[in-house]
């Protein structure tokens, strides 16, 4: 038996705020349970739901020497789905209303927290992993004080580290002074080849430079990043690296969305009667919404952090014109002000066919997911992304911009081979995007049964976990050796 760590700032069904939280609450489940015993670290956020609270019982505490000081480490434990959870509780750095703050600095100090902790918590549950699966800047630190502090302890030695980029955009940085003092690490550590960056200390660059393999989550994106528009600086590490660096596709949960059996949807359907039974879905979200009742408007659906990440600005210049055709918009996120503000401001100038809904709801969403007949997603960059995989699953049109793994998972329409699951375009452009979703409209309204083909297509393409969780066992396998 192998045992393999997940670490991550969050985690479904904990805590989420994006895909993150997808991948490390469903990747898990579906690693060999024969071969593997993967288990789960994340933060006891106290934001998370009762519901959830009550899963996780009091396992031990104790004092770990962190930033000068003597911290409280307690560990909770919880059991899902047959995956153990341990969840490390400091009220000081996990309390408040939400799992993330908008200060920087005190970010860095949880952030660092918790990646000693994690390591520091090993041996009091007596789990030696063969590999600890880091995720995204949050636990950049892991490699780094597995190299360094932990080193000497013969529990740790021989521990195997994977970081996976799950979005280069974010990577805790912060002066070089105060993050050797937060850290407690020696100098060595802040040259240039290691945490040093742009004269910054930088977290997940610590564990790009010490970590054993790198992965992120779409083949193309591994790509990008050893470009400098996509590199966010680091694309001369990432192709230093890049005989370390695997691109490994996201999957979904395909268990818990399934338009056959989604217990928060209307009308439950199939890639068979989805031809009769998914308009039921989007009456009933008119309905529940307040949009004009009409069965013909092509339904394009936004389920989305509202980042400029996302192209929200590409939709936001030809919002006026998109509005002018037959459709409607249903739009779910929640995010920057200006984005939320631009949203609200179109649902009340063209009420009846535009929705904003500025909130986070599980529910919301898998209705917009069944209820819609296409799926926007113009992303200015995208590691995987999920939302358009969950439209796949749930029939409904993704119109994407090709980047990342939106160019990997949705193959654009082409009608004279009669082949593709979606719509896409190029360059980031307000008009290509229109265009794209025009000519989606064009094959919605004129040609509906070559509409119907590429939802039995989208339908029918496989992106749950199964092909990609072989290749990170196969990942794990080669470091373990
Ligand atoms: P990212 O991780 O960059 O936010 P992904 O497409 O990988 O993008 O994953 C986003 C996930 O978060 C999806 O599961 C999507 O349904 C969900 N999501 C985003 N915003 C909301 C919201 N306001 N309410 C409910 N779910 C949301
Ligand atoms: C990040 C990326 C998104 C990806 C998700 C899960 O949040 O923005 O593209 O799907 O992580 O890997």
């Amino acid at each position: 038996m192998k045992n393999i760590l997940f670490v991550a700032s969050e985690g479904v069904p904990f805590i989420k705020t994006g895909g993150l939280a997808d991948v490390v609450g469903s990747l898990p489940k579906c690693i060999d349970k024969e071969y593997f015993d993967v288990r789960v670290i994340i933060p006891r956020y106290t934001c998370m739901k009762p519901a959830m609270q009550e899963k996780c019982s009091y396992f031990h505490h104790f004092y770990m020497d962190f930033n000068w000081h003597e911290e409280y480490v307690g560990i909770l434990q919880a059991e899902v789905e047959g995956i153990k959870y341990y969840l490390i509780d400091n009220e000081k750095y996990f309390g408040g209303f939400k799992p993330y703050s908008d200060n920087a600095l005190f970010e860095i100090e949880k952030y660092a927290y918790f990646s000693k902790a994690a390591l520091a918590i090993l041996p009091v549950i007596g789990f030696r992993p063969d590999v600890i699966h880091c995720h995204d800047w949050q636990t950049g630190l892991i490699p780094v004080y597995l190299k360094e502090r932990f080193a000497g302890d013969e529990f740790f030695r021989g521990i195997k580290s994977v970081m996976t980029i799950h979005n280069l955009k974010f990577q805790g940085k912060w002066d070089v002074k105060t993050v050797q003092s937060i850290t407690g690490l020696p100098d060595y550590y802040f040259a240039p080849d290691k945490l040093e960056a742009y004269k910054d200390a930088n977290l997940l660059k610590g564990g790009l430079v010490f970590a054993d393999a790198i992965t992120t989550v779409s083949n193309t994106y591994a790509e990008e990043i050893k470009t400098s528009f996509y590199g966010e600086g680091l694309d001369g590490l990432m192709n230093a690296r890049s005989g370390d660096l695997r691109g490994i596709v996201n999957g979904i949960d395909y268990t818990d969305f399934n338009p056959e059996t989604d217990p928060y949807i209307e009308k439950q359907y199939d890639a068979v009667n989805f031809r009769k039974e998914k308009i039921k879905n989007k009456r009933a979200l008119q309905k529940e919404l307040g949009l004009n009742q009409d069965d013909k408007a092509m339904m394009i659906g936004i389920v989305s952090r509202l980042t400029d990440q996302k192209g929200l600005d590409l939709i936001a210049y030809v919002m006026d014109e998109l509005c002018q055709d037959n459709v409607q918009i249903v739009v779910l996120g929640t995010g920057e002000e200006r984005y939320e503000n631009m949203f609200r401001h179109f649902a009340w100038k063209y009420s009846g066919k535009v929705s904003a809904n500025i909130y986070y709801s599980e529910e919301l969403s898998h209705k917009i997911y069944a209820a819609c007949d296409a799926f926007l997603m113009p992303s200015l960059f995208e590691p995987c992304g999920l939302s358009q995989l969950m439209s796949l699953r749930y029939g409904t049109v993704p119109i994407v911009r090709e980047t990342g793994g939106l160019k990997d998972t949705v193959e654009p329409y082409n009608e004279y081979e009669s082949k593709g699951t979606g719509f896409s375009f190029t360059n980031y452009n307000a008009h290509e995007m229109l265009d794209a979703i025009r000519y989606a409209e064009k094959i919605y309204y004129d040609k509906k049964r070559e509409w119907n083909k590429i939802i039995d297509r989208a339908m029918a393409v496989d992106f749950s976990w199964h092909v990609s969780a072989l290749k990170y066992q196969e990942m794990y396998d080669w470091l373990i050796g």
